[in-house]
């Protein structure tokens, strides 16, 4: 993937959008949702690379009573994504500039709702499962910061990763739902907002593959 360049005027531009980022994102472990001036007993969710950010300011425009936090290592990126939290005036949609490797330093035990991945690397070309965000270890972190009944939403263009992932999900303790190899020509597509990258994909006739994994008992 192409790396995007550097923005102009990165620092003051980030700066101006310090209602909807933490200096220190860790301090916030296992206390979120206060920090986020959201009700105790809100959902939390979190997405995982979430790029320029159309899909993470959809979903909290969509689900305004959940917390939503979305994690990206690109800071580019992340300040868009970041911009259009604050034209959209969302005060429930916050972001990590960090890389979800660290996740457990971010989120504690029981403190997640669902966690969304749309998209990630494949890591095909490369063949380093190891890094795909769907490997069984990252699984096993996201099963450690989940609450009772906590789920995995998935999509991706690519099939391999897609099969990998269902393997791996079997594999780690969580039950693959709503499994489609066609999102939008499935009954689960009137309820999907599209991320850029999928918006990209299927203008090339590439067919969404998608599940929601839900997780088995701890
Ligand atoms: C292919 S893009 C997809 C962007 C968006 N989710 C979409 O569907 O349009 C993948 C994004 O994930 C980010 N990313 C990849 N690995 C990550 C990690 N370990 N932690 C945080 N962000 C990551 C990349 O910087 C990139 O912006």
């Amino acid at each position: 993937m192409a790396r995007m360049r550097k923005k102009k005027n990165l620092i003051p531009r980030t700066l101006a959008c310090a209602d909807h980022y933490f200096d220190d994102p860790k301090a916030n472990k296992g206390n979120w949702r206060s920090a986020c001036n959201m009700p105790e007993g809100c959902q939390l969710f979190v997405e995982i690379g979430c790029g320029k950010g159309m899909f993470s300011e959809k979903m909290a425009q969509k689900y305004p009573d959940v917390c939503y936090v979305a994690i990206e290592r690109e800071p580019s990126c992340c300040l868009l994504a970041m911009e259009r939290a604050k034209n959209a005036d969302l005060k429930n949609l916050f972001f990590i500039r960090g890389d979800a490797t660290e996740m457990l330093e971010f989120f504690d035990k029981e403190e997640v709702d669902r966690i969304f991945i749309n998209f990630c690397d494949p890591w095909t070309r490369q063949n380093k499962p190891k890094r795909r965000l769907t490997y069984r270890a990252f699984l096993d972190m996201y099963r450690e910061v989940m609450r009772k009944g906590g789920q995995i939403h998935f999509k991706t263009d690519n099939d391999p990763l897609f099969d990998f992932t269902l393997e791996e999900l079997a594999a780690s303790g969580w039950e693959a739902t709503c499994v489609t190899r066609d999102l939008h020509h499935s009954e689960w597509d009137s309820d999907n907002i599209r991320t850029e990258f999928e918006t990209k994909y299927a203008e090339q006739g590439i067919p969404i593959k998608s599940t929601v994994a839900k997780m088995l008992e701890k």
